[in-house]
């Protein structure tokens, strides 16, 4: 594996757990976090010509769920630096012209040639350090077009100190030191900071996960 851009972070995954992060995910979670995530997906109400920047976009799994709603109008790209994940992604949209992927750190500020009516970003941000995630905010704040809503799938807010003992261990265990930072933080008061003032939140897997929707509406 390459160097690790962030060494005390969990979300830049070996090449085996990327090679079969999907089916971990589903394996460990008995099912649950795949029917979370097409729940979570439904509550973005994607309109069939929306065009979506999926950041840090790993094997394609959310991006084909989202298309699944996109007519031939519709466009997701995804962004990663993981050369496992960009392998998984082109194969599974191999032929279909809405579904690009694009090798992108996005913990740097960048710029592509277009916004977006929608950015997503799942399970991802709570895997750096909170001044990155400032820039990540930014860079989904700037590919935005007007009124278009930036959705964070990650963690929720909650106490680590309140969970029930075996559900802290397993998150102490499986979770990088920059997850327990970011689960105490108010998030829709940070994403104010960024012009962000229309939120709508939906809860999953006993509200440890929540879908979070920021939108900039004028006054
Ligand atoms: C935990 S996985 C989540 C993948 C996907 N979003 C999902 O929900 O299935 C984290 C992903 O973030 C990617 N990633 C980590 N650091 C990144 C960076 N600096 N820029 C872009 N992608 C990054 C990893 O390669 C990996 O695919």
């Amino acid at each position: 594996m390459k160097q690790k851009l962030y060494p005390d972070s969990g979300i830049e995954l070996n090449p085996f757990i990327s090679k079969h992060y999907d089916g971990i995910l589903a394996v460990a979670s008995m099912g649950r976090f795949p029917r979370a995530l097409k729940s979570a997906i439904g509550h973005m109400e994607i309109q069939p010509g929306d065009s979506i920047l999926d950041l840090g976009c790993g094997t394609g799994y959310n991006s084909q769920q989202m298309a699944e709603s996109l007519d031939s109008t519709g466009r997701v790209l995804g962004l990663d630096i993981s050369e496992e994940m960009a392998g998984q992604f082109e194969k599974r949209f191999a032929g279909d012209h809405r579904l690009t992927f694009k090798n992108q750190r996005i913990d740097l500020p960048f710029s592509l040639d277009r916004k977006f009516t929608k950015v997503f970003i799942s399970f991802v941000i709570h895997g750096f350090p909170h001044e990155v995630r400032q820039v990540i905010i930014q860079n989904a704040r700037s590919h935005l077009l007007p009124g278009g809503s930036f959705f964070i799938l990650d963690f929720a807010e909650f106490d680590m100190d309140l969970m029930p003992p075996l559900h802290r261990s397993i998150f102490k265990a499986v979770e990088c030191k920059y997850a327990f930072d970011y689960i105490k933080r108010d998030w829709k008061s940070i994403l104010r900071g960024y012009g962000f003032n229309q939120f709508h939140e939906y809860h999953f897997l006993r509200s440890y996960v929540r879908l979070l929707e920021a939108t900039q509406i004028p006054d």
